[in-house]
């Protein structure tokens, strides 16, 4: 069967891939706006818009070209619709629209947040359902409980920040340049995990959802009360010892309360496998204790190459794979949607400890 293009500018990458139809990725192109969003510390969604509109064509016609593949021989054409900046997203659902209806081929539109569910399968086929899976990325915190890549419902959700966005904040008010996940990810080993006894956020409703804000507080509490403070764009390379304790304690703190709630909700669940997708799965440590999570409880574990857990249009197609036999939408119903809701498991057990 012919390939399928994919296409993905829910937020800040312009990015664009070609897939086989059995899965195989013959091109994955991304374009960064990292550098546009740079000097103001967070994502400007003008900008994104703006910058989609002059990377998508390019990048579009890259990833044709690595994969060998011209417009004509395209089977379908896959676009996240939704969730995401409104603006960042009609640029790729408007193209994409276009693209399909002229040359008479599918429009699959795509769900961004169920396409980081199903990354972990891209280079691990032969995982089992259920699996309990992590989203964590900039925009999203939650945990899924996926019967399939089509049945998916909510465990656990963020009350307030994101975990990347926590990252990000802290970094931040550190001086440190954007985004601030990776830097912490490449900089926190140089420093003591155990510095500051941050303690555990918890639900007073025992409910098992996250929160991010109060270790953030926490965190500017101890930079204030210690009279510790950095320069803006200070070098990550050449912090004082405080600054590396900080960061590794916040870090840690991060990625226990992640995976607090995702092994209560294991034990509870009994999934056949635990996955994490999204730019805060990048995290070296969090990779590192998922593992060794699965390997306490005796379940398989895995979690994408980096490129394919940030945001990327690989993810896109390969979810819409699932789709190429379904009929169709006519491109003209399309439309983008900046939220998603899903439902929400219940479970008595369900409950934090
Ligand atoms: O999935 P993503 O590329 O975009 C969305 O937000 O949808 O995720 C970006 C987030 C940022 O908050 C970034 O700081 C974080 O992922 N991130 C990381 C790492 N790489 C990216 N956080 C921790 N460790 C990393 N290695
Ligand atoms: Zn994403």
């Amino acid at each position: 069967m012919k390939p399928l293009l994919g296409i993905e500018t829910s937020c800040d990458d312009t990015s664009a891939a070609v897939l086989t139809s059995d899965g195989e990725v013959l091109s994955s192109v991304v374009a960064s706006q990292v550098e546009v969003h740079a000097p103001y510390g967070g994502i400007v969604p003008e900008l994104a818009s703006r910058a989609h509109l002059r990377s998508l064509p390019p990048v579009v016609l890259a990833a044709l070209e690595r994969a060998g593949v011209g417009m004509d021989d395209l089977a379908a054409i896959a676009v996240t619709a939704g969730p995401g900046l409104l603006g960042s997203l009609l640029v790729g659902v408007s193209y994409a629209k276009a693209a399909a209806w002229s040359l008479r081929v599918p429009l699959i539109p795509v769900n961004h947040v169920e396409a980081h569910l199903r990354s972990p399968w891209i280079e691990h086929p032969d995982l089992d359902y259920p699996a309990l899976a992590l989203a964590v990325s900039g925009g999203h915190s939650h945990l899924f409980f996926c019967e399939s890549p089509e049945r998916v419902s909510i465990v656990a959700s963020t009350r307030d920040d994101a975990a990347g966005e926590a990252l990000d904040k802290l970094a931040k008010r550190m001086g440190l340049p954007y985004p601030g996940g990776p830097i912490i990810d490449r900089i926190a080993g140089r420093g003591d995990a155990g510095a500051v006894p941050f303690s555990l956020p918890r639900m007073s409703s025992g409910s098992l959802d996250y929160s991010f804000s109060g270790l953030k507080t926490a965190a500017l509490h101890h930079m204030r009360e210690n009279r510790l403070d950095l320069p803006d764009g200070c070098d990550p390379d050449g912090l004082p010892q405080w600054a590396y304790d900080l960061l590794a304690s916040y870090q840690k703190r991060v990625v226990d309360h992640l995976l607090q709630r995702l092994k209560k909700a294991s034990l509870v669940l009994g999934p056949r496998s635990l996955v994490m997708a999204g730019g805060v799965a990048c995290n070296s440590v969090l990779r590192e204790r998922l593992t060794l999570l699965g390997q306490e409880l005796g379940i398989r574990t895995a979690f994408p190459s980096p490129m394919y857990c940030t945001d990327n249009a690989a993810m896109v197609a390969f979810l819409a794979l699932r789709r190429l036999d379904a009929p169709a939408p006519s491109e003209s119903t399309v439309d983008a949607f900046p939220t998603a809701h899903w439902p929400s498991l219940s479970h008595p057990l369900l409950r934090s400890a």
